[in-house]
């Protein structure tokens, strides 16, 4: 038998970056790789990047600059070390990234990562390999999709990507350029995903895609269905007790949407929407195509169908010319809305979008502000929700031991972390618990009585990580 060899991926970015990563290891995998937490005695490190804001990309250079050091040093041990870049940064820079760090043996784009196996191979014997181009064909038809390379159970909680890319070109933003044109799966395909991860016990999905609900996906009645319509028949796969989907855009969001938020138990009531700023001025600016007045219509349109949704969002500060007016349109809609918890960034002008050619930019100590006084507001509103389960009886997802003996951990409906002193029996179902207290962003409570909600008697190793919230 051949010893296995051993792939390290270290991601960043948004969620759609976690499960690639996960598709390179169960891509790998078939080729005798396995995945390994340290990158000293790793045969692939692999990182998988982001580009979203300049920080994110250049530490993807510090990191080569280190990993660089690693590979000389198991090469003077007669010990071969490949290093790969994915993601969006493999997909803006391609070949640059190479000439820039001598370290890199593979770049390869997030619609090529399936061609790892014969990229590696391409490395072996040119010494390089670079494949970013964007495919002709349907990225997710040519994927090696559904089998071997689907996505493996990990746990409670999964993502399902079920679209990928975007066509709305927000004037900041590079995902455009670098996840390409929106492409959304086959229903049939997430179908069997879905079925296959509720088989191995995964009782919560999330769906993702860059814009989510712009998904339109062929159905077996030929037919493009909304994400709606997918939600509605995802439900009835036995096993599964949550639906969340993410990253949703506010202009597309439809009647279907609405409508399965009233009439299905296993939609969760919190929706991630991002807003970016409330004055509308700077919304028509990030080509956003709605006025602050659409979205808190949109927020209603929810609200009416489901009193308890919370919401969450991404706000930029300092977009250019923005001006203390704007910004305070900003915090007059966080008021109005008022969130569960949001996102906000400092705007980082990004190479080849139309706003980083824009002349009135805002200084960084003007930036540095606004961004406080944004999170300050973001940050009460986050206290001020979370505060108010103190007392109340709250359906948890259980996932995993916490780090206190005895403790189990799970998730309410709004992702909040949820502590009991529980047996370990109770991961992987829902049970209702009391909330009495409040530990910095966890709820501290106790099983309320010993019957089981709506949970289904699964039992799974410790071994899942939380859904993130949101991009990057
Ligand atoms: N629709 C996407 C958004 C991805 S980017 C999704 O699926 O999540 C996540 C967030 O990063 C955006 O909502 C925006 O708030 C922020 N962002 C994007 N480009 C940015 C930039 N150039 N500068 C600062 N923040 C940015
Ligand atoms: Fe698309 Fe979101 Fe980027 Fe806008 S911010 S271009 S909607 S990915
Ligand atoms: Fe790409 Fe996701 Fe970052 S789409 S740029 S990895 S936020």
């Amino acid at each position: 038998m051949t010893t296995p060899r051993k792939v390290h991926i270290k991601s960043y970015g948004c969620q759609m970056n976690v499960y690639d990563a996960q598709r390179m290891v169960d891509t790998l995998a078939p080729e005798g790789f396995v995945e390994t937490a340290s990158v000293d005695d790793a045969d692939l490190v692999i990182l998988n990047t982001c580009h979203i804001r300049e920080k994110a990309s250049e530490k993807v250079y510090s990191e080569l600059g280190r990993l660089r050091t690693v590979k000389d040093e198991a090469a003077r041990n007669g010990r071969e070390m490949r290093i790969a870049v994915a993601g969006c940064v493999a997909q803006a820079e391609g070949s640059e990234i190479i000439r820039r760090e001598r370290a890199v043996d593979i770049v390869v784009g997030p619609q090529s990562y399936h061609h790892l196996p014969q990229l590696l191979a391409k490395a072996k014997t040119d010494g390089r390999a670079i494949e970013t181009e964007f495919p002709v064909e349907d990225k997710f038809a040519s994927l090696p999709d559904p089998k071997p390379a689907v996505i493996r159970a990990r746990g409670i909680s999964s993502f399902v990507t079920v679209q990928e890319g975007c066509d709305k070109f927000c004037t900041f933003c590079v995902v455009p350029y670098t996840r390409g044109m929106e492409v959304s799966r086959p229903v049939a395909r997430i179908i069997d995903d879905v079925q296959r991860l509720a088989d191995n016990g995964v009782r919560e999905i999330t769906l993702i895609g860059q814009n989510v609900n712009a998904f339109h996906g062929d159905g077996d009645d030929g037919k493009p269905w909304s994400l709606g319509r997918l939600l509605y028949r995802l439900a009835q796969i036995p096993g599964v007790a949550r639906l969340r989907y993410s990253t949703s855009h506010p202009r597309d969001v439809d009647d279907a949407l609405i409508e399965a938020h009233r009439d299905i138990p296993a939609v969760m009531p919190f929706v991630h929407l991002p807003v970016q700023s409330g004055s509308d001025r700077i919304l028509e600016a990030m080509n956003r195509k709605h006025t602050a007045a659409d979205y808190a219509r949109t927020v209603e349109r929810f609200r009416k169908v489901r009193e308890d949704i919370a919401f969450s969002s991404d706000f930029i500060v300092g977009f250019p010319g923005e001006t203390e007016e704007d910004f305070s349109a900003t915090l007059a809609l966080v008021r109005q809305i008022s969130y569960a918890g949001a996102y906000s960034f400092k705007y980082s002008p990004r190479p080849g979008t139309p706003a980083a050619d824009m002349q009135e930019t805002v200084t960084t100590t003007l930036m540095d502000e606004r961004l406080a006084r944004l999170q300050e507001l973001i940050d009460s509103q986050q206290a001020a929700f979370n505060a108010a389960a103190i007392g109340k009886t709250v359906d948890v997802l259980f996932e995993r031991a916490a780090r206190n003996p005895g403790q189990i951990v799970g998730r309410t409906a709004y992702l909040q972390p949820a502590h009991v002193m529980a047996s370990p029996d109770i991961i992987g179902q829902v049970l209702p618990v009391t909330i009495d207290s409040l530990e910095r962003y966890s709820l501290i409570g106790a099983l309320a009585g010993s019957a089981p909600s709506h949970a289904a008697p699964f039992s799974q190793p410790a071994n899942t990580s939380p859904p993130a919230m949101t991009g990057a």
